[in-house]
């Protein structure tokens, strides 16, 4: 008798046990599935994939993944669907890189400039005044030496899947229109922390602030800066024309953001379904830079409606910004220097 209740208990913990490891195994794995059979009868999983990103919900970045989330749904007969987390909801950057590497999080839209701190390589997409438009940016994109660099993201159970780029990158000045390097010299300006970016702003005689977006408004409205790098869709998604004067429409570098999957993720999915995520993500891109390309004069439309005055600074003005970036970092890996001598206008 006392054999059997034993049996009986040790039965109860063997059950308790596995039913807790199943649940911890569903956690780390967010990705949900549920057998379906589609109008063909062919029975697959259903999946709900998990995809974060840093914008607020009307920028380009958000836009694009609500395109993403459409063509999975579509593509996929209504088996595949997306969660969005935009504004930093999951953590920062360096957050959101960690949940895709232990697979919490199935996509996110990474910065190439927070990747450069990480693989040196990203770098290359920072040369300013480097691309004549943003379709030039994204043939580089789809070139040999462009997919080098996004694989050099790989190595730590992360897969690069391609690039979205923003809108190119403007500068804003609080209360001071800067027509040259000699007008910024001294200013404190909000630079994004990646190398190449804070480099050539240096050699600009600005010191750069490596603060993140969600605190650029209140240290430019309490004058802890002078002005910022930005792009003018960010401008507008911030509000940032509420403590700034002066917008510089200098497009001197490009902004692109790296898709990044899971590679073990992307991997157990069956070859149909990885097409179905491939082809999504390229007609969200598609979608971005043709819907990017025709807002820009919308945008100055918009900052100007909201008292900014709107102005360019001749390319060149940073000459000499330009040579020193170059011969820098073409020094820096054989790939940077393929990328701008591939590239450079
Ligand atoms: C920024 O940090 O400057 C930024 C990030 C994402 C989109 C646009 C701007």
């Amino acid at each position: 008798m006392f054999l059997r209740k034993k049996i009986f208990s040790l039965g109860i913990f063997i059950t308790a046990t596995m039913l807790m490891l199943a649940a911890c195994g569903n956690n780390n794995s967010q990705t949900s599935g549920t057998a379906t059979t589609d109008s063909k009868g062919s029975s697959e999983e259903a999946k709900t994939f998990k995809l974060a990103h840093i914008t607020p919900t009307d920028h380009l970045w958000h836009r694009a993944a609500e395109k993403f989330g459409e063509e999975l749904k579509t593509r996929s007969d209504g088996k595949m669907s997306l969660e969005i987390y935009p504004s930093s909801q999951l953590g920062t950057e360096a957050d959101m890189v960690q949940q895709i590497e232990s697979g919490s999080i199935d996509f996110g839209f990474i910065t190439a400039a927070y990747l450069s701190s990480r693989a040196p390589d990203f770098a290359a997409w920072f040369m300013p005044y480097g691309f004549k438009s943003l379709e030039d940016a994204y043939a580089a994109g789809d070139s040999d030496v462009g997919k080098k660099i996004l694989a050099s993201a790989e190595g730590t159970g992360l897969k690069g899947l391609g690039y979205l780029l923003g809108g190119q990158r403007v500068m804003i000045f609080k209360d001071k229109e800067a027509m040259s390097p000699d007008d910024m010299k001294g200013l404190k300006l909000r630079v994004t922390p990646s190398p190449p970016m804070q480099d050539f702003y240096k050699s600009a005689g600005v010191s750069p602030e490596g603060l993140p977006l969600p605190d650029v408004y209140a240290a430019l409205q309490t004058g802890v800066i002078d002005g910022m790098d930005m792009d003018l869709d960010a401008t507008i998604t911030n509000k940032f024309y509420e403590v700034a004067k002066y917008v510089a429409v200098t497009n001197h570098m490009v902004w692109p953001s790296v898709i990044l999957t899971n590679d073990k993720k992307f991997n157990s999915l069956s070859a149909e379904e990885q097409t179905i995520v491939n082809d999504s993500l390229q007609a969200a891109i598609d979608w971005a830079s043709t819907t990017r390309t025709a807002e820009e004069e919308q945008f100055r439309a918009e900052l100007e409606k909201n008292g900014m005055k709107v102005y360019e600074i001749s390319p060149d003005k940073f000459e000499q910004q330009i040579n020193e970036f170059d011969n820098k970092y073409k020094e820096q890996s054989p790939l940077i220097k393929e990328f701008i001598e591939t590239f450079r206008k």
